[in-house]
């Protein structure tokens, strides 16, 4: 054997090894995490438990903390739907009032560091109650709620969670923010290849890898780490004028004008339409194909378009083989977790 054989084989096995547990042993970590993965984030005065994230899976599917009793989160963040939206460009909320966004997956929403394609949250907690409190999401009546949460049936699991029965919103954001960073997903084909199972893709799924990956065509720049997102800001030219800012509305940035959050493409198969605002001025994006496309004709001459963006000149069995590989970043097993799922 040679001295480079010999070190491959050292690396590989080596590999292989770390790869022989797939999750943490439950009762070290909470949530349990795919071996790939850093442990989930959490803020200091909001520490994951399970007694907090049973209570915040119970008030996540309660249409009561929304003004009209019939908006939970759960009704714009469906598990069936990946957590999200699909297949709705923009959202309902009370009184059949439409917001002017796409509602994104909460599949590994606790590794997201800002929240909101405008990235206006700096934590779950701040964002489940802005969407709480968001006259065209729940509309929420803080003193019903009030009431509600210190009726006898959520006292047991409030008190399992929190060690006392004194109700506050900013006490049921955390709960709702502990729920969230439960729903971690990382048992894709996908996931499977890069823990080594390199059978389980086809030629194709590893072409349109190669190409995912590739300097040629830079998706992995803004797509890249486990979630396939950079959490970072930019425009790739879905408009020639941008009637939603993004960025720009946060910070009054001149070069943030038009930019928004590089969403994750976990179960990207399932979430469509695609985009900030479901939609480009071509029309609504509703498919992968047409999102590749996009890529492959390199957008608007938009002033703030990120350089990354351009004519890539990819053949058509070359675009196909990209959106295969998209496909194979679906993890279904979230949608019937009953981890996640309707109390
Ligand atoms: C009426 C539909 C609707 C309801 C109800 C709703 N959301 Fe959303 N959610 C959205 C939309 C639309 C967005 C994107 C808005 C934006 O970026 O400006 C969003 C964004 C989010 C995000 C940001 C994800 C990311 O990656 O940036 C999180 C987290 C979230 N919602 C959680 C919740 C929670 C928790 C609740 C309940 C307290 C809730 N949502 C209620 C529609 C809804
Ligand atoms: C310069 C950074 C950047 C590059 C390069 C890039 N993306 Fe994106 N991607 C984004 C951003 C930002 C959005 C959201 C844009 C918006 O809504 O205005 C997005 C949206 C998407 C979406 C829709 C996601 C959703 O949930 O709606 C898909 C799919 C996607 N990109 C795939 C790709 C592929 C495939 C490539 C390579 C051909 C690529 N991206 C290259 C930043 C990038």
């Amino acid at each position: 054997m040679t001295r480079q054989s010999a070190i491959g084989l050292l690396a590989l096995t080596i590999l292989l090894l770390s790869c022989g547990t797939e999750t943490t042993e439950p009762d070290e970590v909470f949530p349990a995490v795919p071996a790939h993965f850093p442990p989930v984030p959490f803020p200091p005065d909001n520490p994951i438990t399970p007694a907090k994230a049973e209570l915040g899976r119970h008030l996540f599917y309660d249409g009561r903390l929304s003004s009209s009793g019939t908006v939970p989160c759960a009704g714009c963040h469906r598990p069936e739907a990946s957590f999200s939206d699909a297949p709705f460009h923009v959202s309902q909320g009370v009184g059949g009032l439409q917001g002017q966004r796409n509602a994104p997956t909460l599949i590994n929403v606790g590794y997201r560091k800002l929240l909101f394609w405008d990235g206006r949250a700096g934590s779950l907690e701040d964002q489940a109650m802005a969407a709480f409190l968001n006259p065209t999401e729940m509309n929420a009546d803080t003193v019903a709620v009030a009431a509600l949460l210190r009726s006898a049936e959520y006292r047991d699991r409030w008190r399992s969670a929190f060690g006392d029965t004194a109700v506050s919103m900013r006490r049921a954001m955390q709960a709702i923010a502990t729920f969230e960073r439960t729903i971690v997903a990382g048992n894709s084909r996908y996931d499977r290849f890069v823990r080594g199972d390199t059978a389980v893709l086809s030629a194709q799924e590893r072409q349109g890898l190669r190409l995912f990956f590739s300097d040629r065509t830079m998706c992995a720049s803004c797509h890249g780490g486990h979630d396939l997102t950079n959490d970072q800001f930019h425009s790739i030219g879905l408009f020639h004028h941008y009637f939603d800012a993004g960025r720009y509305t946060v910070t009054g940035q001149p070069q943030d004008e038009g930019t928004f959050k590089t969403p994750t493409l976990r179960n990207i198969a399932e979430t469509a339409p695609y985009m900030a605002t479901g939609d480009s001025e071509k029309g609504p994006v509703e498919t992968l194909e047409a999102v590749v496309q996009h890529y492959n004709d390199g957008g608007t001459t938009f002033h703030n378009k990120d350089r990354r963006v351009k004519k890539l000149g990819l053949s058509d069995a070359e675009q196909a083989a990209l959106v295969a590989f998209l496909k194979t970043l679906t993890d279904s097993s979230v949608l019937r977790d009953p981890r996640f799922a309707r109390p």
